[in-house]
């Protein structure tokens, strides 16, 4: 039976592959798509939930909330410079009306990750692939609910490894660590996918050319053009690799022997400063799962097989 899922995201050009690799994964159920502002202000991150999902156009259509359009606390902070203007690269992917691939919850993204925890009690695994201030809102009004999870998987944070954001902090941390501090220190099943583990996992131009390029799939074309990927030069616009952080996350939930996990109690920093958003190990507080390890090749091959 494949597994429930509902996916959280700040879409983004790796959140947009992390729903493509889990809507054509049949290891997953995915029952509900929600947004959350974070790589691009929330407007942006709604529709290109919607134009992905047109992209793959699903058998079963995913309800799909609006979250949270600013971080508990502080101020939005977008990754423009990754994502591009819109949040999806040059990818170009028109809305056509009338051809709706999801079904609009009218409520905040919360109230559904919630509601849909309650229907399918120990059943329902969340995939939080952005700032974690939708997660947060469901913790605050609705403990009961956010404990019928089976399991959150999260892409965040930088444990040993170095930040994205600043020298110590990873972007969907940063940009809300009070949610982060709440969702942590919440004691529900918890597995982390920090950048030590993706920072294995990224697209080189030997991977483009070998084994995306040939494809000739939307979704094949949709990675080069979303990526900015050129196929003369052979090269991405302005980096060497693609990092695929959140098909990480996705890849964690279909085969957890993709990862290797060590558990530990962590606390996040919130207050101002040069450590701001820093997460670190600590002695006290619930254990959770963190990912320090990938099978990068199966991981990588998994991937590939999505865009078929
Ligand atoms: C995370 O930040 C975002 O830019 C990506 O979508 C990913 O979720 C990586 O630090
Ligand atoms: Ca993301």
């Amino acid at each position: 039976m494949a597994k429930k899922v509902m996916i959280d995201c700040d879409v983004g050009v790796d959140d947009a592959l992390a729903l493509i690799l889990a809507f054509q994964s049949p290891e997953l159920a995915v029952e509900a798509v929600t947004g959350v502002n974070g790589n691009v202000p929330l407007d942006n991150v709604f529709t290109n939930i919607q134009k992905i999902l047109s992209l793959i156009q699903p058998k079963k259509r995913p309800l799909i909330a609006r979250g949270a359009a600013q971080p508990l606390k502080g101020h939005a902070l977008y990754a423009h410079s990754v994502h591009g203007k819109t949040g999806l690269g040059e990818a170009k992917i028109d809305l056509k009306k009338g051809e709706e691939w999801w079904t609009l919850f009218t409520g905040p993204a919360h109230e559904l990750i919630t509601k849909t925890a309650r229907q399918y009690p120990g059943e329902l695994t969340l995939i939080a692939v952005g700032p974690l201030t939708n997660l947060a809102l469901g913790l605050q009004n609705d403990l009961e609910g956010m404990k019928k999870l089976k399991g959150v998987v999260i892409m965040g944070g930088a444990i040993r490894a170095g930040g994205n954001v600043t020298p110590y902090a990873e972007f969907n941390i940063y940009v809300d660590p009070l949610a982060a501090k709440m969702v942590f220190e919440s004691g529900l099943p918890i597995t982390l996918v920090p950048l030590d583990a993706t920072h294995q996992v990224f697209l080189t131009p030997r991977w483009m050319d070998e084994q995306v390029s040939p494809l000739h799939t939307p979704f094949s074309n949709f990675v080069i053009e979303a990526t900015n990927y050129n196929i003369e030069t052979h090269r991405f616009k302005n980096r060497e690799n693609i990092f695929l952080h959140d098909p990480l996350a996705v890849g964690a939930v279909i085969d957890q022997t993709l990862v290797k996990t060590e558990r530990f109690s962590l606390q996040v920093e919130t207050k101002e400063g040069e450590y701001y958003g820093k997460i670190s190990e600590t002695e006290e507080g619930p254990k959770i799962n963190v990912c320090l390890g990938v099978d990068v090749e199966r991981f990588l091959k998994l991937f590939v097989s999505g865009l078929k």
